[in-house]
């Protein structure tokens, strides 16, 4: 199979740009470097089969030539940080709208006939009903960078029934492992390297969230796409519990080893604008295509903590040895 991962130098792409090629697909990555970056893609640069396309997804004209030949399509490419789009309005609706908009028509215009779209939780905004099924509506996404992939999803939604495309679309929890550049591991543990006495955490800590590891993410987008059948296959991709915000910072403090920190709440329900309190999906869909998480929340946490915190020290000896 010939796929083409947009968006697969980043955290998430990266890591299934190397399960295809290493499951013997052949493998173009397409990324504008806005996030991503290349040693992210070091295990499979050198491998049979792999292509990097250095573009941009606003660019109808330069995803068009990127799509000829393709039989799959994965959608990553976004801005994928919710807090960015409080300072800049216009940018979730570039980076995830119209990049999306411009790989349907190039879609379309190439021949080219199945994707696979990652959306996200916050589509759903606040719902009334825990754990959340695919069918729950309307939908009120409460961030710009939720009602950026609700559009987006509409694209999809509106060029598979249209023009004969089969697309998988998945929204995602809190999706963690060691490539993550942006959310709240990171941040804690910049936080705990700078003082590991004290820990500032947004909000009354006491959010809960549904955290998955990029694993089982991956075995979740492969699950979806080989059992999906209809014309356009709604997936939640989230575990089967959730972690309050606190626990979250406690698996990390525990990855790194240390212990009495201060944890400092800024306070509210929220810990930004847009910030959704309470982040659980219902994830028997999935689960009815075979596919279960193997590690719960909490341990996602830690594995990821523990996995990027290693990334980091072989960033560092590398810094230093040139
Ligand atoms: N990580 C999560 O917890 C999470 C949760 C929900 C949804 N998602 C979604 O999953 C996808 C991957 O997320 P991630 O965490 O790997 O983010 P990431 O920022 O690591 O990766 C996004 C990639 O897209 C690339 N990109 C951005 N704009 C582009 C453009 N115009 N043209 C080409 N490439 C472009 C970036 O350079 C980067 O490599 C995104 O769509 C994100 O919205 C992620």
């Amino acid at each position: 199979m010939k796929a083409i991962v947009f968006g697969g130098a980043g955290f998430i792409g990266s890591e299934l740009a190397e399960k295809l090629i290493s499951e013997g697909n052949s493998v173009t990555v397409f990324d504008s470097m806005y996030t991503g970056k290349m040693e992210n893609l070091s295990g499979c640069s050198s491998k049979k089969g792999f292509k990097f396309i250095k573009g941009d997804m606003r660019k109808l004209e330069e995803v068009k030539k990127a799509l000829k030949g393709q039989d799959i399509v994965y959608h990553l490419a976004a801005n994928a940080d919710i807090r960015g789009g409080m300072e800049n309005t216009f940018l979730d609706f570039e980076y995830n709208a119209i990049t999306v908009y411009n790989c349907l028509e190039a879609m379309r215009l190439a021949d080219v006939k199945k994707i696979a779209f990652t959306s996200s939780s916050a589509v759903y905004g606040e719902p009334g009903v825990y754990p959340t099924p695919e069918s729950y509506g309307p939908l009120r996404p409460t961030s710009l960078y939720g009602a950026s992939k609700l559009a987006a999803e509409g694209y999809v939604s509106a060029f598979c029934e249209t023009f004969g495309i089969q697309g998988f679309i998945f929204r995602f929890v809190n999706i963690l492992g060691a490539k993550n550049n942006h959310g709240v591991v990171g941040d804690f543990i910049r936080k705990l390297t700078k003082d590991p006495k004290k820990l500032v955490v947004l909000g009354s800590g006491k959010q809960r969230k549904s955290c998955l590891h990029v694993s089982d993410c991956l075995t979740g987008i492969d699950a979806g796409v080989k059992h999906g059948k209809q014309a356009v296959n709604f997936y939640n991709i989230g575990n089967d519990d959730w972690a309050y915000v606190d626990q979250i910072a406690d698996q990390v403090v525990a990855a790194m080893g240390f212990k009495n920190v201060k944890y400092e709440h800024t306070g509210g329900e929220r810990g930004w604008a847009g910030d959704m309190p309470f982040v659980f999906l219902d994830n028997k869909k999935l689960r009815g295509c075979g596919w279960k998480p193997t590690l719960d929340s909490q341990q996602a946490v830690f594995r990821a903590a523990k996995e990027m915190l290693s990334a980091q020290s072989i960033e560092d000896k590398h810094k230093q040895h040139y």
